[in-house]
C-alpha cells in the first residue's frame, strides 16, 4: 500500500475520467464530438495552460445533476484510497457550472453526498475548497461567494484558479478578504505560469496560507528566502508542469531546487485525468525522474499533513502513520 498522504491540490473536475464523461453524456442525452474514449484521449495534448482548459471546462458540460456530481466524486475517492491518500482539500469551480445553468447547490449538494460519509467508506477525511475563476470578474466572484453561504458548514477555504497571465490576484483583493471575515482559510494558484510577483500579491494582498504550484518563485531569491523562513506551504504538481509544458520534462522539474532552498514542499496531482497519474503516481514520477529517495518521499508525506488544514492532534495522528510506513 502506498504511504498516507493528503491530497491538498485536486481539482474534482480534473478526476474526469473518458469513460465517465462517456457514460455521463449517454446518461444526459448529449453527445460528445469524439467518437469514443480512444478519440477523446488523443485530444488530452496540451500546449499550455490555456489549451488544457479549454477541453476542461467543455467537458464539463456532461456534469448536468447531483447525481453526477456524486458520482464524479465517488470514483475520485475510490481511485484515491489504492493512492494511500487519507485526506483530500477538494478544489471545485462552481462559476464553470452556474455559468452553464447548473445551480450552486446541486453542485455542492452532489459533491457532499460523495464526501460525508468517506471517512467510513474510505477511510478519507475531506474539506471542499471552492475555487473563483480568475479570468472572470471581480463581481462574479463575490456574488459566487454568497450564493456559497448557505453550505459553508462544508466549505473549509477559497481558492484562486483558471488563466493565470493576465490575472493577477490583486483583482480578487476584496473577494479574499470576505472570504477571510466569513472565517474561511485562503489558497491561490500562482507562479504556475504567471511570475514570482502574482506570489507576493497572494501572499500579501489574498492572505494566502498556501500557494498552488508556486514553481516561479525561484526566479526571486528574495520570495524564496520568504517563502522558506515562513515556511508557507506550495503544493506542487509535477505531471501538470509536465503536460502543461511549464516545465520541459520531469527530469527538469525544480522540485530538487524548491527542497535545496527549505521549502515546505508538497506533492499533489492537480488534474489527475488530463495528466496521467494521481497523487502516489506523481510521488512515484520524481522517485524515478529526480532520483527522490524514499526518505525524502517520506519528508514530502509529512509535508502533505503539516500543510493541512486539519486540526494539530489530527495531523500528529496522520505524521504518526507516515513514520510507521513501512516501504
Ligand atoms: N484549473 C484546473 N487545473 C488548473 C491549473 N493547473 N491551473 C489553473 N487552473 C486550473
Ligand atoms: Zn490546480
Amino acid at each position: 500500500m502506498p504511504i498516507p498522504k493528503a491530497e491538498l491540490h485536486l481539482h474534482i473536475e480534473g478526476t474526469l475520467e473518458p469513460e465517465m464523461a462517456f457514460a455521463l453524456a449517454h446518461r444526459n442525452n448529449l453527445t460528445l464530438p469524439y467518437t469514443d474514449v480512444e478519440d477523446l484521449r488523443r485530444a488530452y495534448s496540451f500546449t499550455d495552460l490555456q489549451s488544457f482548459l479549454d477541453l476542461y471546462y467543455a467537458l464539463m458540460d456532461v456534469l448536468r445533476t447531483e447525481a453526477d456530481f456524486t458520482d464524479l466524486a465517488n470514483a475520485y475517492l475510490t481511485r484515491a484510497a489504492t493512492q494511500g491518500v487519507r485526506h483530500a482539500e477538494i478544489f471545485f469551480d462552481p462559476q464553470a457550472h452556474t455559468s452553464r445553468g447548473i445551480s450552486i447547490d446541486t453542485v455542492i449538494n452532489g459533491l457532499t453526498a460523495a464526501l460525508h460519509d468517506s471517512e467510513r467508506t474510505h477511510n478519507i477525511s475531506t474539506t471542499l475548497i471552492l475555487c473563483f475563476l480568475r479570468d472572470r470578474p471581480a463581481q462574479e466572484a463575490l456574488d459566487t461567494l454568497h450564493q456559497a453561504r448557505p453550505h459553508l458548514e462544508h466549505i473549509h477555504a477559497v481558492g484562486l484558479d483558471s488563466a493565470e497571465i493576465g490575472n493577477p490576484p490583486e483583482k480578487f483583493t476584496e473577494v479574499f478578504t470576505t472570504a477571510r471575515d466569513m472565517g474561511l482559510h485562503r489558497v491561490a494558484h500562482a507562479g504556475e505560469e504567471g511570475p514570482a510577483s502574482y506570489i507576493w500579491q497572494a501572499l500579501n494582498l489574498l492572505g494566502a496560507q498556501r500557494i498552488d504550484h508556486g514553481i516561479r518563485c525561484l526566479d526571486d531569491p528574495h520570495l524564496v528566502q520568504h517563502l522558506a523562513t515562513t515556511q508557507t506551504p506550495l503544493t506542487v504538481c509535477p505531471l501538470s508542469n509536465v503536460r502543461l509544458k511549464a516545465v520541459p520534462s520531469l527530469d527538469q522539474h525544480p522540485l530538487p531546487a524548491l527542497l535545496d532552498a527549505g521549502l515546505l514542499i508538497t506533492i499533489n496531482s492537480d488534474d489527475p485525468s488530463y495528466f496521467g497519474g494521481y497523487v502516489h503516481d506523481n510521488y512515484q514520477a520524481v522517485h524515478t525522474h529526480l532520483g527522490l529517495t524514499q526518505h525524502q518521499l517520506r519528508q514530502l508525506a509529512r509535508n502533505s499533513f503539516t500543510a493541512s488544514f486539519l486540526t494539530p492532534e489530527r495531523k500528529a495522528q496522520l505524521i504518526a502513520q507516515v513514520d510507521a510506513h513501512p516501504w
